[in-house]
């Protein structure tokens, strides 16, 4: 995969997911190992230097990680501290494990593979409001592009012929005109709208109310919405993951301001919402987003043609 995807923060567990037991995870075809020790987490390379073992089969005690093929010991910063078959021997700098930086936020543990990280995404301050509630919906493994997943979520015309099942009406396709701006981190646009974000047989509607949804993409594979209900705030986190060229992790946390209901009835409604979605992702050709050659668009498509422009600038022919 491109060098220049190396340098941001992506999201690769949910926090509630890694404990004390190594897990496994994979980023930018790099497979990796997470545990947590006392309040760090500590995420390296699931490869033992020694024989290429899987370290997430491995085990964690006080901080120290254990391969279980020949048991060397390895440190939080991936120093190998101890190497049974040769007791009274200090491991040389061979046996050292690659590691990588942790972030949790938003529910989420993020890691960045490269030398020098760009700056963490901070989005609004709902997310670090006591105010608004979170859910973390299960992570979804995705058959095709981090790009395919992100082009999908910041998509304003699909919502009639997609999403007929959850919230959107088949008679509700025409795409008022939207603008969108541009900035140094990626791109930015309010898509106003009577398409009703409300569960369809909820039995709540809202009559000649114009919804606002507030898109941002953070380069390259993170996008934020905040939907404007009546009563409140929703913002949906859309990290996509990006395991290889074709495939993808999507982490997709929420955060509320009103009542919508018990955590499971949200992760019940997202999840409907994304295997809607994935549908669509998964069977576009090729699996991956062309960016040097051009696909069809019309003008509903503004963010999609900026999105791919911004990838295409940062250097990348694929996404
Ligand atoms: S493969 Fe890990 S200790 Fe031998
Ligand atoms: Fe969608």
């Amino acid at each position: 995969m491109h060098a220049e995807l190396l340098r941001y923060w992506y999201p690769i567990a949910r926090s509630e997911d890694v404990r004390e037991r190594p897990v496994a995870a994979s980023l930018l075809e790099t497979d990796l190992v997470l545990y947590r020790a006392d309040h760090q987490i500590v995420v390296a390379v699931d490869r033992c230097p020694h024989r290429g073992m899987r370290l997430s089969l491995g085990q964690h005690r006080d901080g120290v990680l254990i391969c279980p093929y020949h048991g060397l010991e390895f440190g939080q910063e991936g120093r190998c501290i101890h190497l049974p078959a040769h007791p009274r021997l200090a491991p040389s700098q061979q046996f050292k494990l690659a590691t990588y930086p942790a972030v949790e936020r938003y529910g989420l543990v993020w890691t960045c593979l490269g030398d020098s990280p760009a700056p963490f995404p901070e989005l609004n301050s709902d997310w670090d409001d006591p105010a608004f509630r979170k859910v973390t919906p299960d992570p979804v493994p995705i058959a095709a592009s981090a790009g395919r997943q992100v082009e999908g979520f910041i998509d304003v015309a699909h919502f009639a012929h997609v999403h007929t099942g959850t919230f959107a009406d088949p008679a509700n396709a025409a795409v008022p005109a939207y603008s969108v701006e541009v900035d140094e981190d990626g791109l930015r646009f309010d898509y106003c709208s009577t398409v009703s974000n409300y569960a369809l047989g909820s039995g709540t509607t809202a009559r000649d109310f114009v919804w606002r949804r507030s898109f941002e993409v953070r380069l390259p594979y993170l996008a934020h919405l905040t939907v404007h209900f009546p009563g409140g705030r929703l913002n949906i986190l859309n990290g996509a993951s990006p395991v290889a060229s074709d495939r993808a992790v999507l982490f997709s946390p929420v955060c509320f301001d009103f009542e919508i209901g018990t955590d499971e009835a949200v992760k019940d409604f997202n999840a409907r919402i994304f295997a809607e979605d994935r549908l669509m992702v998964e069977n576009q050709q090729p699996r991956h987003l062309p960016l040097a050659s051009g696909d069809a668009s019309f003008a509903a498509d503004l963010a999609s043609v900026y999105y791919r422009r911004l990838l295409r600038q940062m250097g990348l022919s694929t996404a």
